[in-house]
């Protein structure tokens, strides 16, 4: 090859919107930070940020004055946006106060929502900054309230993907084609949420900004064949034949929240990923494997039997670029290493309702000592969703609930009591696990069982050369860097 050609990008890299073979999972809270994803991105892998929890995040560390997530908000196309957020920087008028949550009062809820798209754009423009790479977000369709005002903030930022998983992300293109062209978006309620959610943007001006990006690749994260299918079908017929860029198929045994086992009681044969990944494939879009292997070896042969790639969360979540505390990281890095590690299936932890992977580590809140001494609050409001109930003149009054909330603050909103049994906090504790948030709050680590494996400190880099090779991660790393010469 001559040094020219050497020099310059291959064909398949430039051409529009080819997907790395290799994700870095969206992992929240602010596991898959802006540093890991820009990492990761920068060597090859789609680099994934989460959007859950940032607004509370990234107010932090305007509040701190952190010049970096300064600079980046101060890089946002819409003025009122980049004003409301910088209140809250040292000197602001909201410098001390808390970041608003998400309110049933259309009025009350248009801050957050603003606060929730900029620093979903911070995130990414961090996550994008210095490479060419390509890095996409991860927005959970269960954190109904903020999925609007996440895809707005990141497509601002020119994001490559939007992965959606815990749930049935029936609307994307639409969501997109409305973004793009600046209307207003309503879902009464969004898809298999229950909960109606509405963003209004048509004064914003931003289809010159969005313009100059292309469309992201659309990519829901499913645990079964007939989801894929009823996307490809409703996407055909009333989406004007949209297309998903990809599956990510996840396995039961991946990190964070699971698809609820088929017989409703614990996880077998049915739900293994190999009773459906055939007949995905044969749907014809390309598919990821997720949560069945994070080896060169689980790479070959998934490769093999014909998927795209893989998607890989645990590993990468103890890996030394990962948001996760670091004392909480070497902690588990080492249980595995003397022990061969736990995860543990909670079926009852998570207040959506799915089954969550936790790891019993001691001093978090997978120790019932320490999930029982600690006092429920919900001041974070991710999961919250909508509740709906009849007053006697015949109106309908929506609140927004949370059975991670104080029981009494639960039944007072219309909530069952019974619901709140055995939740906890999510918000809370996996703030507390990237070291963030209240520092009394306890912490939780969700790692799928491929996280038992990984019993050194290692960095992206080596994480990437031992799933690709190290000469991948060498080429990928010249042709994405900014100077690379296209041709
Ligand atoms: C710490 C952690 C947090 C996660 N958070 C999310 C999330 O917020 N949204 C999501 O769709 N998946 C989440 N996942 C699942 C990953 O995106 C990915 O599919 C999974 O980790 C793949 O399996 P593996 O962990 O065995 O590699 C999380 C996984 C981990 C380990």
């Amino acid at each position: 090859m001559t040094s020219t050609a050497s020099n310059c990008a291959t064909k398949e890299s430039r051409a529009a919107n080819v997907l790395p073979r290799l994700i870095q999972a969206g992992m929240g809270i602010r596991i898959s930070s802006a540093k890991l994803a820009n990492a990761t991105s920068r060597l090859g892998a789609l680099g994934v940020v989460s959007s859950v929890g940032l607004r509370h995040i990234i107010i932090d560390e305007i509040r701190s004055g952190n010049s970096e997530t300064i600079a980046a908000a101060q890089s946002f196309p819409i003025e009122r946006y980049v004003k409301d957020l910088l209140e809250f920087a040292p000197g602001g008028t909201k410098n001390k106060q808390s970041a608003p949550l998400d309110h049933p009062d259309p009025k009350k809820s248009e801050m957050p929502k603003r606060l929730s798209a900029i620093c979903a754009f911070i995130e990414v423009t961090r996550a994008k900054a210095g490479h060419r790479g390509q890095v996409g977000i991860n927005v959970m369709w269960k954190c109904s309230l903020t999925v609007l005002p996440s895809i707005y903030g990141a497509m601002l930022a020119g994001v490559d993907a939007l992965l959606c998983g815990a749930g049935v992300p029936m609307e994307l293109p639409d969501i997109v084609r409305r973004i793009r062209s600046n209307h207003d978006l309503v879902y009464t309620p969004l898809h298999g949420t229950d909960t109606n959610v509405m963003l209004d943007i048509s004064s914003d001006e931003t289809t010159a900004s969005l313009g100059k990006f292309k469309v992201p690749q659309l990519i829901p994260i499913l645990s079964n064949f007939a989801f894929p299918k009823r996307i490809m079908d409703i996407w055909e017929r009333e989406y004007g034949g949209a297309k998903p860029g990809a599956f990510v198929l996840e396995n039961h045994s991946a990190g964070g929240h699971n698809a609820p086992p088929r017989n409703k009681q614990s996880f077998g044969e049915m739900d293994e990923i190999t009773t459906y990944f055939d007949k995905v494939k044969a749907l014809g879009i390309p598919v990821y494997v997720a949560g069945a292997g994070s080896e060169r070896e689980d790479f070959l042969s998934w490769t093999e039997k014909g998927a795209y790639g893989l998607q890989v969360g645990s590993r990468f979540a103890l890996c030394e670029e990962s948001g996760m505390r670091a004392d909480l990281r070497l902690k588990t890095i080492d249980f595995n290493a003397s022990s061969g590690g736990e995860v543990i299936t909670s079926s009852r932890l998570s207040s959506t309702g799915y089954p969550f992977k936790l790891v019993p580590i001691e001093g978090t809140i997978a120790d019932p000592e320490v999930f029982d001494a600690r006092k429920r609050i919900c001041n974070k409001g991710y999961l919250l969703k909508s509740h709906y109930e009849t007053k006697e003149d015949g109106s309908v009054k929506e609140t927004y609930i949370c059975p991670g909330m104080p029981e009494k603050q639960y039944v007072n909103l219309g909530g069952d009591a019974e619901d709140t049994v055995g939740r906890g906090c999510l918000c809370n504790a996996l703030i507390a696990t990237a070291g963030l948030g209240e520092c009394n709050e306890p912490a939780l680590i969700t790692l799928g069982e491929q996280g038992r494996l990984v019993t050194q400190n290692l960095s992206a880099r080596e994480v990437i050369e031992n799933i690709m090779s190290p000469e991948f991660v060498t080429s990928k790393e010249r042709e994405l860097s900014l100077n690379y010469r296209q041709c």
